[in-house]
């Protein structure tokens, strides 16, 4: 059911309040037999980490898949239809001709592939969208090379929504000891007495740039959320678990541990650049995080977003957000400074900086060869190397 949490940090999750949508106990057990009966829907992963990421609070204020007036109001003007800030859809979406076997009124079993039932949806809604429109407002193009845009392509065209309710919690497997919902990581801030916290995402290993602002970030508050993407990302990205290998090798190394937290967030992958810098900032808010990092080209893919498009974007959305964005400038380690920098502290030219592209590291990886120290930490590099390797 919709619960509240106790507040510990100092900041509101979005829109007031956690809503957290689980069922525990006997309502659990009462849905736990009833679900046999119902009809049920096959969710794809990407779907169940919505199911997931709506249940634990994640994505609060949301209590449900979108239904067509927050769709529309969020694909036109960046907002749920109460005018709260929210900048990607979150659908749960069948072919017309599934849409079909399901009445309105009638609650659907959500399955997994592996044949558990992880929820169960309240149909309130079902309605067809516009694709087209939906990539070039959320993608801002409707180039289908953009992972993100294909994905609504191949979507079905009719979406189901209502409230949902989660009844198990997906497996987490190899990732289950770095796994926290929201609530539990407001109390470890609490606990940790981290007044301030700045969350970091990230679907790459942490290279000696991201350990930079990082580390800039951690000057000025209390704590790290290392917060990785673990979800579905587009096939040429490092694999979740050699990522979460090499995390927490860098974190051992080079980090104080005593201010550092590494939570997966098993979210899927959008590539949505601006909109998806937004949707990250707001999941970051509700995990309890104070401020977040958008450096160069967040959440982009190929040339489709600006350097700092994503910064300029969400900093017309930061006061009403509530969380504050710290921006960097694209960081790099100058042979003349013998130091990480950006242009905002290094005079010397490019020539003079170290640059390595994500296309040229997975090829040196892949031959075994580790890129430059100062580019990625070479414990990290070796964690990276085998993962390769193995795959
Ligand atoms: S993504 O999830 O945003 O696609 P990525 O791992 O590429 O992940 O970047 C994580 C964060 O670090 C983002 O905020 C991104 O803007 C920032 N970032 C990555 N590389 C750099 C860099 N060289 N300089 C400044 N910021 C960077």
């Amino acid at each position: 059911m919709t619960t509240t949490q106790t507040e510990h940090t100092t900041i509101s999750p979005h829109g007031g309040e956690l809503v957290i949508r689980e069922l525990t106990g006997s309502q659990r057990e009462g849905y736990l037999n009833k679900a046999d009966s119902l009809k049920s829907l096959t969710l794809n992963a990407w779907s169940l980490s919505d199911l997931e990421l709506i249940a634990i609070g994640g994505f609060s204020p949301l209590s449900g898949f979108m239904g067509k007036a927050d769709y529309n109001r969020v694909v036109e003007e960046m907002r749920l239809k109460d005018g709260t800030v929210w900048s990607i859809p979150i659908t749960l979406h069948v072919t017309q001709e599934q849409a079909d076997e399901y009445e309105i009124g009638s609650e659907i079993a959500l399955v997994g592939d592996d044949d558990v039932v992880y929820g169960v949806l309240e149909l309130e809604e079902k309605y067809t969208y516009d694709k087209e429109k939906e990539a070039r407002h959320v993608y801002g193009t409707t180039d289908e090379a953009h992972p993100g845009v294909k994905n609504v392509f191949n979507k079905g065209e009719v979406h189901l929504a209502g409230p949902i309710y989660l009844i198990n919690r997906p497996s987490h497997g190899e990732f289950e000891d770095f796994y926290f919902d929201p609530s539990q990581t407001r109390k470890i801030f609490s606990d940790l007495g981290w007044n301030t916290v700045v969350g970091f995402q990230t679907r790459n290993p942490v290279h000696r740039a991201h350990e930079y602002i990082q580390k800039c970030a951690l000057e000025a508050v209390d704590g790290l959320l290392l917060n990785p993407l673990v979800g579905e990302t587009k096939s040429d990205d490092i694999p979740a678990d050699i990522r979460m290998e090499s995390y927490q090798v860098i974190l051992n190394h080079y980090y104080p541990a005593d201010r550092t937290r590494l939570v997966i967030y098993p979210a899927a992958m959008r590539y949505a650049g601006p909109k998806e810098a937004i949707l990250h900032a707001i999941v970051r808010k509700n995990y309890g995080c104070t401020h977040f990092i958008v450096g160069r080209d967040h959440a982009g893919v190929g040339d489709y977003y600006g350097t700092y498009e994503a910064q300029d974007f969400i900093a017309k959305f930061e006061r009403e957000l509530g969380i504050q964005v710290f921006k960097f400038e694209h960081a790099f380690y100058c042979t003349k400074c013998e130091n990480m920098g950006t242009a905002k502290t290094c005079p010397h030219q490019k020539e003079d900086h170290v640059h390595l592209s994500g296309t040229k590291v997975r090829e040196k990886l892949r031959n075994g060869e580790k890129p430059p120290k100062e580019f990625s930490r070479p414990e990290v590099a070796e964690v990276l190397i085998k993962g390769m390797r193995k795959k």
